[in-house]
Formats: C-alpha cells, structure tokens, sequence
C-alpha cells in the first residue's frame, strides 16, 4: 500500500507532466515503486519537508504526546532545518516536545570536533531552536570498541521507549547509502558500527582534508531501524544523485542500493529537485509515460533519445524505428520521420560553430551567435581560478584568437584547495627571491617563518592563518594570470573579484551577501560586455558554482534595464562534473586533436591543482583528463547522431533572460 502525504505543497511534477490541455486525460503510467516528489529546486522542496515536520510537531503537541524525529546529517537536510529555524523565529514553533535521533556518527570521534555530526546539529538546529538538551541523541563516537555493540542496543532501546520514530529524515549517498548502511547491508540490518565504503570515505574527505585523515568507521542505525519509523522522507539535491536514484525508486530491491528498500515502506516518500530526478524515466523519456506536449525541445530530446538508443543516426531513423520505441505520438502529428529527421538534424547542425563569437560578414539567420558587433567584449565568470580554461579552454583560445576583447572575473579565491606545503614552498620563495635580490625585507621572513610554524603543527582541518590563507590564494592568482599569458590576453582584463561569501577559510562557505552581488555588478557595468559566460554546474560537490552562479543571475536581474544589457547575450557552460544534456546545447565550439592538446597545456598552468589535489572527492581523475573525456564525449555524440565528427566539442546554453 502506498499513502500520499497530504503536506506536501505544490511540487512540480508527482508522476504526471506535460499533460495536453484540454486532452483527454490517459492514464499515466509509473515507472516509480516509491512516491517521489520532484520539486524546481531544493528551496522549495526544502518548505515543502519542513512544513510536513512542522504540522507534526504541532499535532503531537495538541495530543500532549512527544514528537520523535530520526535526523539526517550531510548537506542535503540543511536546508531543511533552515526552514524549520524559520518557522521556529517567525510562526512560534516550539520544539520542547521534540525528541529527535540521529541516524549516524563517524567512529572514533570527539563531540566537539570540527566534522562530528554532535556540532553539526547543534550549528545547522538545536543552537537555534527550543529543543530541551537531553531530548536529542546522537551515536556516541567516543564510547569504548568493545562497549559499542551494548550502546547500539541501548540506542534502539531508547528509541522504542517513545514508541518508534514518528518520522524520519534521509539523504542519500551517491552509492545509494542511507544513514551509513553502505551498499550490501541487509535489510534486517541493526543499529551497529560500520565500515565506510571507499566513495563514501572520499566524498566526506573534503571535510576531513584528506582521504587519509577521513575515518573508517561510523556507528549507524540499521535498515529495519529505519524502516520501522512510521514515515520516511528521503532527501536528493543535484544530478550527481540522479542515476542512484533511478535504482532506488525504479530498480529491484537490491543490497546494491540500500535506498531501494525504502520500495518496501508503506509510508516513504523521495523529495528530490529536478536534477536528482533528471534520470527518472518521466523525466528522461517522459513521452512513455504520458502524454506530452511536443514542442521544440521535446522533440529534440526524444529524436536524440531514440538515435542514441537505436545507434542510428538521425538521418536514418525510420517511421518504425518511431514506432516501435514509444514516439508514435510525435509521427502522428508530423507525418513522417523523414521531416522530423531533418528538422531535428538541422536544428543540431546549427548549434555548431567554430566562431563563438560570431562570425563577422557571415549570415548569422542559422548561427548561435550574431555576426555584429564583429568585435565583441566577452566577460567570463570562472568560480575558481581554473574553471574558465578547464571548462571553456577551447573557446576562450578561439575568443581570444579571433580577435574579441575577453575579460576573465575570477570569482573566488580558491584558497582552500591549496596544500599546505605549496604554501610553505612559496614563501620560502620569496624570501630566498629578497635575499639573492639584496632585498632587505624583514617582513617577507616573518611571514616565512610565522607560516612553517603555523604549519608544522597544524590539526586536522584546523582553519589556516589568514596569512596562509592570502599565501594560498596567490598561488591560485599566480596560475591564473599564466592561464590569460597563455591564451594570449592582457593580464590587466584578469579581474579578481575574491568574493566574501567564500572566504571563510572553510570547505562550507558563508551565504550569498550584497556585497558579492554588488562586486559582480560592477565588474559587468565596468566591462559592459555583448557576451557573458557564467558557470551553469550545479553539480558541484562544494557548493560554490551555485553561488556563484546565483550571484551573477541576481547580478544580470539588477542591470537588465540598462542600455548596454540589451545587447549583452548571457552564455551558460558546466564545469568539470558534468555536462549539458545533447538536446539542450544551444553552441557547440569544436576542437581540433592540436586545440585540444593547447587547453591541456593552459590547464597544467594550474600546478597546485596537479596530481592529486587537496579536495579531490570520489573523482580520482585531474582536471584536464576530466575537461578531455567530456569535451570527446560530447563530439561523438554529435558524431552518433551522424553530424560531423569533431576530436572535441565545448558546448554552451543560453540563458535568456
Ligand atoms: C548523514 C547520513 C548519510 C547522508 C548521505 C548524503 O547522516 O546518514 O547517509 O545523508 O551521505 O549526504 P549529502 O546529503 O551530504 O549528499
């Protein structure tokens, strides 16, 4: 039996899209053994969960009875627990009835730690709420090993003595863990200590410092202790989740996926934003789940679909091919394959362009970019220091080359992905610089010495020295600088915005402020530029891409009333993680075997970010191997799809805005 929640508000789309107004309404069919909510963003998503556990609370209240939560920890509920502090502030909720568990702790670990999960409850809730003490319970990371199986009981134990959790929240991790249930648990699975999948132990490594520094162990709740809480809300943000989640809500039940056994929950319910929910079969191929409106877009997405699938060019798909693969519909309104083929294929010709920033004298009726002004002011906005080559080398170079006046901002710092001893290195530099220079600078020495101090006793994520800090972010500064030397533009069109919301000397950064926005508004009335390339990457495990991009979005709202902003076109590009699904690439800049070879080499500029980087997450790979295998993976799509065959493509949305 399947219960759908009464609380939440207004998702986007609850199994049913695109519906044809005014159609007969057909019957949807799932693809999905578990409710799931897909909602814009993780914003509203988040309202959405929140208000649920508020409702609760409430009615436990009204009952005289306590309200037993079971929390999550990990980036996907903070959010959650925002809205919750909101509701707390401003509509008087009291939590003095709550008791809440949490799902997991790293073993060993100190409450007090920067990464145990005790501080991470009581910074993302319990400091800023009414919850009595003693009413939240977290597994304990200091308790002897011999004494941990008698505290897992005990745990348990507790959690029976209210009666079972009431409600419990998930995330999930990307190898489908829950709670620290990695993947092989068992469904009958206990509150117990558990050793840490690899990918689970690299994800978290970027709040540890280093995979090495990252604990082995956590003690977790076990699957029958999650699945007996009476209702379940599993959280989801990003497309690095997506194809975890399609197994969990649309696969077997599997001890490969522990998410999936939530399938066998009365009462669980996923909560994911459109880009966890990208791989879902209604998302994907919505057309065979329902009826759909075939506009543009759509039908690029399912020719492109239904080429890739078959392995057949576009031009070769035939009346049957449409047919027998679920597209029927979409003959039936144009008559024939040959004349969606051809549509669809143009459409795709057209999005490639070696001229990214239009090709002067050149009839530009069918290019992605205008001809005029032949000479354009190009702005990119790099979040780091290296996304700009890593991510748009190639059409930077071509921006660069073809005579265009290109202006980097580079975003942040990027500070905290330089190791410790890069730093040592380069003050060690500039002191034996002074020295053979006949320099006399007391100061230099200092700071020299002040820093290998500093860092000789460095703990375990301990927050750097400002001074490290600022040692840190030139490096980044330096290597960034080489980058335009190389591509050949003037050092002085290199901005360096060094955004406050990034400077906290930690992995978690401060939230957007005006002030971050008024930086990047400057910079764009400054440059005034006809063309704007802005990171689209949500997917970034860190965070900052979105902020970032946030910003110049907010940045673009302000200006677009001004004269220059009318003639400014905004382009978006991934970053390293991932990038745009084929039917939704608007330019396509291709590469040739040497231009590819030419963006490795303005990527090695990066060195502090070479061989192995301080952050380097589940991705054992470098940058520029990243930037190279999605660059040719994007050609031969395009190449599959039977358009021309290109060593590698760069591709680009636009955001009109
Ligand atoms: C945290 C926990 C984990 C996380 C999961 C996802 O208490 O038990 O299962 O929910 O690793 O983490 P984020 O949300 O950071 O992607």
């Amino acid at each position: 039996m399947i219960t759908e929640p009464s609380h939440l508000d207004n998702p986007i789309s609850e199994g049913l899209n695109n519906r044809v107004a005014g159609e007969p309404v057909q019957a949807a069919i799932t693809y999905e053994k578990i409710p799931t909510h897909i909602y814009a963003d993780a914003k509203d998503a988040s309202r959405a969960v929140a208000r649920e556990i508020a409702d609760l609370i409430r009615e436990k209240q009204g009952a005289g009875k306590p309200c037993v939560l079971g929390l999550a920890t990990g980036s996907s509920p903070k959010t959650v627990y925002a809205e919750l502090i909101r509701i707390h502030r401003e509509e008087g909720l009291s939590f003095r009835n709550v008791v809440t568990f949490n799902l997991d702790e790293y073993y060993p670990m100190e409450p007090d730690s920067l990464q145990s999960y005790v501080r991470f409850m009581k910074e993302q809730l319990f400091d800023h709420v009414d919850i009595p003490e003693g009413n939240y319970n977290i597994p304990d990371g200091t308790v002897r090993v011999d004494k941990v199986a008698d505290f897992c009981r005990a745990y348990e134990a507790r959690i029976e003595s209210y009666g079972g959790l009431d409600f419990q929240l998930l995330g999930i991790g990307g190898n489908g863990h829950i709670g620290f249930n990695e993947p092989g648990s068992l469904i009958n699975s206990h509150t117990r200590l558990m050793m840490l999948d690899h990918s689970t132990r690299a994800a978290a490594s970027m709040d540890f410092g280093s995979l090495a520094r990252t604990p082995r162990k956590a003690i977790t709740m076990g699957v029958a202790s999650i699945l007996a809480a009476k209702r379940v809300v599993l959280l989801a943000w990003g497309e690095r989740k997506a194809p975890v989640i399609r197994g969990a809500v649309e696969g077997t039940v599997t001890e490969h996926n522990p998410a999936s056994y939530l399938q066998t929950h009365p009462n669980a319910l996923f909560v994911i934003d459109e880009a966890a929910a990208s791989e879902l079969t209604r998302m994907k191929t919505p057309w065979l789940v329902d009826q759909v409106v075939w506009d543009n877009k759509m039908i690029k997405k399912a020719v492109t679909h239904l080429s890739l699938t078959l392995g057949k060019p576009i031009l070769k798909l035939t009346d049957r091919d449409y047919n027998d693969n679920g597209v029927s519909d979409l003959l039936a309104q144009y008559g024939q394959a040959y004349d969606i083929n051809i549509d669809v294929f143009n459409q795709l010709q057209h999005t490639i362009t070696g001229w990214p920033g239009g090709k002067p004298n050149a009839d530009d009726t069918n290019r992605p970019e205008r001809a005029l002004p032949a000479q354009k002011r190009c702005l990119i906005f790099s979040p780091h220091p290296d996304d700009d080559i890593i991510s748009m080398g190639g059409t930077f170079q071509r921006l660069a080359d073809q005579g265009h006046e290109v202006h980097v901002a580079y975003q942040t710092s990027g500070n905290i992905a330089v190791a410790d001893d890069e730093a040592l290195r380069f003050a060690d530099y500039v002191v034996d610089f002074n020295d053979k220079f006949g320099i006399d600078s007391p100061e230099a020495t200092r700071i020299f010495r002040d820093a290998a101090a500093f860092l000789r006793t460095k703990k375990d994520s301990e927050m750097d020295t400002d001074e490290v800090r600022y040692i840190k972010g030139l490096i980044r500064k330096g290597e960034a600088k080489s980058t335009c030397r190389f591509v050949g533009i003037p050092v002085d069109n290199a901005h360096f915005l060094n955004m406050p919301f990034y400077e906290t000397g930690k992995v978690e950064k401060k939230p957007l402020s005006e002030e971050d926005i008024k930086v990047v508004m400057n910079l764009i009335e400054e440059v005034k530029p006809h063309q704007i390339y802005a990171a689209g990457d949500l997917a970034d495990p860190h965070g900052t891409h979105k902020v970032c991009l946030d910003a110049i979005i907010e940045a673009v709202r302000r200006l677009k009333h001004k004269n220059f902003m009318k003639d400014c076109w905004v382009w978006l590009y991934r970053g390293a993680w991932a990038e745009w699904d084929i039917h939704e690439i608007e330019m396509a800049v291709p590469m040739s075997p040497d231009q590819v070879m030419r963006k490795r080499l303005g990527i090695f500029k990066h060195q502090s970010q070479k061989d192995g980087v301080v952050y380097q997450g589940t991705d054992s790979r470098e940058f520029w191997q990243r930037a190279e295998e999605r660059n040719r993976a994007t050609a031969g799509l395009y190449d599959r799809l039977g358009l021309a065959e290109y060593e590698a493509m760069e591709a680009f949305v636009r955001w009109k805005f």
